[in-house]
């Protein structure tokens, strides 16, 4: 069965353009990597998860969490907790803010998170479970989803247990990662479970977990019967990836690399500040700059640069046709003074740490 990556499809009542979403990744998912996640194919992008208690306490660095660009729609906002009432609130900020789905975070395996009943450890207390999703969606006029593991413990299926009780609870849609929480990112993600989880909801399906090549996002989707599937690690510096995946050329040349690294600078430093993005985007030059695209000593001299431009001056004397590939990139983004912002909270522009 051939499946096209471009057919849309509804999450409650938003239209979802591709069967793509780009996934929800701490310390990954700023506006930059969504809003460029959009360009190049996923029809859905989500925030990396964010703390209701961060939100409860106002939290400045939290709050900017919040903040949604115009060319980022749709996007889901994950957010995580284990309280009932702070997790109703913390959704109603997100619908102020300007999302289109409210993402719940149950498969967060991190002990961290955890410990404190949030994350996958709800896979173990679905009574519970099923009351933060009661509550979110009594909160929001927004389509409310959950992401989730199999289970926590090795060779769970859990998720088959507490997935259509979710749904029952009012959720709209379950994506699921079906690797345990004990797994962490090791081994394969079992995708034979998505297939059943498909089998007994009546909501779409969302599968996460290895999908690396168009390739491998159409066996899941023929084999699984989600309505989508959800890239993370691949897209990691490479939204060439999600370009491949929708069925157009792959590769890009060292130009398009350095032009889209280039921006994803510009826009992150805009976004954190310079003193945060500096450090946030250490781990993206390799990602930008691996996969044999230019020589390995080019990424740690970039690392050891203590500036945004003076990486940025190092990227175009090794690609300086980039610079007209940026230009074209920047003539075609909307202005960035549409973003939204929650004007009755403290978040300025370049704040956030
Ligand atoms: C660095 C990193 C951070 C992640 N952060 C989150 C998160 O905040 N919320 C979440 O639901 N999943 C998170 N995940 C899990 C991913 O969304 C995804 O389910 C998982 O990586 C499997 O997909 P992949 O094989 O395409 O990477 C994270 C994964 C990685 C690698």
């Amino acid at each position: 069965m051939n499946i096209d990556l471009r057919d849309h499809w509804f999450l409650g009542g938003v239209e979802i353009p591709s069967r793509l979403v780009l996934a929800p990744m701490a310390g990954v998912s700023v506006q930059a990597f969504r809003r460029q996640g959009r360009r190049y194919g996923a029809g859905l992008v989500c925030s990396e998860m964010v703390s209701v208690a961060g939100i409860q306490h106002r939290n400045e660095r939290t709050l900017g969490y919040l903040r949604v660009g115009a060319d980022e729609h749709p996007l889901a906002i994950q957010i995580f907790g284990s309280e009932p009432a702070a997790m109703a609130e913390a959704a109603r900020m997100v619908e102020a803010a300007g999302a289109d789905v409210v993402d719940m975070n149950f498969g967060c395996p991190v002990r961290k998170v955890t410990k404190t009943g949030a994350g996958a450890s709800l896979l173990d207390d679905p009574d519970h479970a099923c009351r933060l999703v009661e509550a979110v969606t009594t909160a929001t006029s927004l389509p409310v989803s959950v992401k989730m593991r199999r289970g926590v413990e090795n060779g769970s299926r859990r998720c088959l247990e507490v997935g259509p009780r979710l749904v029952e609870a009012g959720a709209s849609s379950l994506t699921l990662h079906p690797r345990s929480a004990k797994q962490m990112y090791t081994g394969t993600a079992d995708h034979s479970l998505t297939a059943e989880l498909v089998s007994l909801v009546d909501v779409p399906v969302i599968a996460s977990g290895d999908v690396t090549s168009r390739a491998r996002a159409q066996a899941v989707l023929a084999t699984t019967g989600a309505a989508a599937v959800m890239v993370g690690r691949a897209a990691q510096g490479n939204p060439w990836a999600l370009r491949e995946m929708m069925g157009d050329d792959g590769e890009p040349t060292r130009e398009e690399v350095v032009a889209e690294l280039v921006l994803f600078m510009r826009e992150t430093v805009r976004e954190l500040g310079e003193q945060r993005a500096n450090g946030f985007l250490k781990k993206f030059y390799g990602w930008y700059l691996g996969r044999g695209r230019f020589p390995k000593p080019l990424k740690q001299e970039l690392v050891t640069l203590s500036s945004a431009d003076d990486v940025e001056r190092r990227l175009f004397e090794v690609a300086p046709g980039a610079r007209f590939v940026l230009e074209r990139l920047l003539s075609e983004l909307p202005d960035p003074a549409d973003e939204i912002l929650l004007d009755s909270l403290p978040i300025s522009i370049y704040g956030g740490g």
